[in-house]
């Protein structure tokens, strides 16, 4: 292996993780080359143009700033692996939608191409790094692959799971709670691991650089990300007690949270969560424990998600039963489309799901998001409804009979609510799966307000 200066890092898969997490490599070490590869052409080409794939606040800057100078976006895999000191693998892992495992296990499918076309392609030494997440042992799987012929190269496979959140990659890639790097525990492992260490020790303390053994690193990512949902289910579930009995979930989250052992984050009631990484993640775990036999456990963590699913339904259920129990004809507005706020992804939206619900109740929807309506209109394309996309939400709203909001976009918490209320067929109706408006302003204005565990506010 070349000296660790003027190394060159490659990363295959130019995706969500990919595209940030290098351009961070590459403008915190202007000593490395880094280049990105992908099987998509159009997504290379994008990040190449002047409009990158994704959305991410900050992300611009930096890619601009380091395009070209050490940062450089290809479709040339085997020249990449050919000329790669340490490969980052960032390819996607859904979950997989056929034959054994369909619907919890990930679908590896990508991941294996990848090893496979490594090993073809591989000249000299590698360090392989899975920067997907990915089931525990796979390494194991990654190093069956890799040392299946005698080519005399040698690659020493680690696990480097992200833990960014999108709509703020940026801060959590400058600034992480910590890097966890997981390396077999010999010699030659705990020499790569040392490696890729001293890549993130050029802006990372070394104190938040965290080494362990290869499977509980991989364990690690899908129990953060098991936490983290949970801690979303546990509330929503307490969201639906406090619409019962008339407490506020923000005041039970907050005098819970303040409680030192449990904390104030991760604590905000919704619609229920999203996103590419909970479910995924949490189904891959589920299958996982089911796989050795721990379906006690295994259905523990099951019920995350079937919080998530009641959460969502319970959304429709609500908007229908304050609606005098039909929507049918109805023009409903949804505020919101993105998984979360400051992203355009989609992927998982809890909008999706309760947009297919409203459809099947006959409501004429009306979406706008800030950077959402292209992904929105992929999502939804071939339900057969009458479904609008519209990029301001003072048009988008006016001639509803409701307001849904389904992402924490900053933009709507600071709209001209009277201006919208006028321009709705009244009663108006504001249901705020978020908790980001107003209510009681709202409220006096003539909205029937119904929040997410909290009393609703009605006109009526
Ligand atoms: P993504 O779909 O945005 O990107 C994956 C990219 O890999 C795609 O562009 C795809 O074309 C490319 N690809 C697939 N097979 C390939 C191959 N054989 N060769 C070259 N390119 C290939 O996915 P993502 O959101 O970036 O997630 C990647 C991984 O990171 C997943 O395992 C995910 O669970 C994990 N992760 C995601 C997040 C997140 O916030 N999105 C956070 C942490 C971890
Ligand atoms: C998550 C993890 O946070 C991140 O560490 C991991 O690397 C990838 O998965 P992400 O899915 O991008 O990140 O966003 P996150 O901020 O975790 O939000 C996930 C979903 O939970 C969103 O739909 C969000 O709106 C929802 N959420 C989050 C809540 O409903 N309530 C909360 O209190 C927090």
């Amino acid at each position: 292996m070349k000296s660790l200066f003027n190394q060159n890092i490659l990363c295959i898969g130019a995706g969500y993780v990919g595209g940030p997490t290098m351009a961070m490599i590459a403008h915190k070490c202007p000593q490395y080359r880094v280049t990105i590869v992908d099987i998509n052409p159009e997504r290379i080409a994008q990040w190449k143009s002047d409009r990158l794939p994704i959305f991410e606040p900050g992300l611009d800057e930096i890619v601009r700033a380091v395009h070209g100078r050490n940062l450089f976006f290809s479709t040339d895999i085997e020249k990449g692996i050919r000329e790669a000191d340490i490969i980052f693998v960032s390819v996607n892992t859904p979950t997989k939608t056929f034959g054994v495992g369909a619907g919890m296990a990930a679908d590896l499918q990508y991941w294996e191409k990848t090893a496979r076309q490594i090993l073809e392609s591989a000249t000299t030494d590698k360090i392989v790094v899975e920067k997907s997440t990915l089931p525990v042992r796979t390494a194991q799987a990654m190093e069956r692959i890799l040392f299946s012929t005698h080519s005399g190269v040698r690659f020493e496979v680690l696990s480097n799971p992200e833990f960014l959140a999108e709509g703020t990659a940026i801060q959590d890639l400058e600034n992480p709670d910590r890097v966890l790097i997981g390396s077999r525990q010999t010699e030659s492992g705990l020499k790569a691991g040392s490696a890729l260490a001293e890549i993130y020790a050029n802006w990372v303390p070394r104190d938040r650089i965290l080494t362990t053994d290869i499977w509980s690193s991989e364990l690690s990512k899908l129990v953060a990300n098991a936490f983290l949902a949970q801690r979303i289910s546990s509330i929503n579930a307490i969201s639906v007690l406090c619409e019962k009995t008339e407490a506020d979930v923000t005041q039970v989250a907050r005098a819970v949270g303040m409680d030192n052992r449990i904390g104030p984050k991760f604590l905000n009631a919704s619609v229920g969560f999203g996103g590419s990484c909970f479910k995924k993640d949490i189904l891959n775990l589920v299958y996982i424990c089911q796989y050795y036999g721990l379906n006690d456990v295994a259905k523990y963590w099951n019920s995350v998600i079937k919080i998530n699913e009641y959460q969502k339904a319970h959304f429709v259920e609500t908007m229908l039963n304050a609606m005098f129990n039909t929507l049918s004809g109805k023009r409903i507005c949804l505020f919101g489309f993105a998984f979360k706020a400051d992203t355009g992804d989609t992927r998982d939206s809890p909008a999706i799901q309760i947009a297919k619900r409203l459809i099947e109740e006959r409501a004429e929807l009306v979406i706008t998001d800030p950077q959402a309506l292209a992904n929105a209109r992929t999502d939804l394309k071939g339900v057969d409804g009458n479904v609008q996309f519209i990029e301001d939400p003072y048009e988008a709203a006016a001639g509803s009979h409701a307001i849904a909001i389904m992402t924490e976009w900053r933009q709507f918490r600071e709209l001209d609510y009277e201006r919208i209320y006028r321009s709705m067929t009244q009663p108006a109706f504001i249901f705020d799966g978020r908790n980001v408006v107003d209510h009681r302003k709202l409220h006096q204005m003539g909205f029937n307000v119904y929040p997410i565990g909290k009393p609703a506010l009605t006109n009526l």
